[in-house]
């Protein structure tokens, strides 16, 4: 898929997340299966497309949430800085949680996120990502699930987006620039 100065390239088909979709909801329903109701929350903007295939895919009743948060900071350093931009709806106190995230770069969103929501003191918490870029880690911190693990490239579809766009191709794909000015 050609674009303005870049290129799209597939690297995880649509069939492919299904199947790993599939697999990621059975595993999480059988971790989760003496809970009266998960909370599943999902980190915006990116995680929206991922945390709908897979709610489907979790067989014990849950309500969702979602919390927008976003790091700032000097990006040759690993001081960052993550705000909350739209806080979750519910309380967790007590509850057991579900964080569904999009990608695990440096990790000091998913880290800072996780410390703020242990903070509530809930019964259990636990984080999906549909991706991870272990060689870009800043921070150390894994995911309990992952879909799949990537070398480090910039991604975009499945809702990750370059730019604002992109949420919407239905496979996971490389961005490559064919314009060296950007
Ligand atoms: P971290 O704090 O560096 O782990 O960054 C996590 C956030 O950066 C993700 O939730 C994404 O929104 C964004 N991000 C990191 N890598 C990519 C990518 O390859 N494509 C699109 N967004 C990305």
């Amino acid at each position: 898929m050609s674009q303005d100065g870049y290129v799209i390239d597939q690297m995880i088909s649509a069939k492919a997340i299904a199947a790993r979709v599939e697999a990621l909801g059975a595993e999480i329903t059988e971790a989760f299966r003496d809970t009266d109701r998960l909370v599943v929350v999902g980190l915006l903007r990116g995680s929206f497309v991922f945390i709908a295939d897979l709610i489907r895919e979790i067989g014990v009743p849950c309500e969702v949430d979602f919390l927008e948060a976003s790091s700032y900071g000097n990006e040759t350093t690993s001081t960052r800085e993550v705000r909350v931009l739209k806080d979750l709806r519910g309380t967790i106190g007590g509850r057991d949680v579900l964080v569904v995230e999009d990608i695990v770069d440096t990790g000091h969103t998913i880290s800072k996120v996780m410390e703020m929501l242990r903070a509530r003191a809930p019964r259990r918490i636990e984080c999906c990502a549909m991706l991870d870029k272990p060689s870009r880690r800043e921070v150390d911190v894994k995911a309990r699930w992952t879909g799949f693990e990537i070398p480090d490239e910039f991604v975009v579809g499945y809702g990750l987006d370059y730019a604002q766009n992109h949420r919407n191709l239905p496979f996971i794909g490389t961005v490559r620039f064919t314009d060296p000015q950007k």
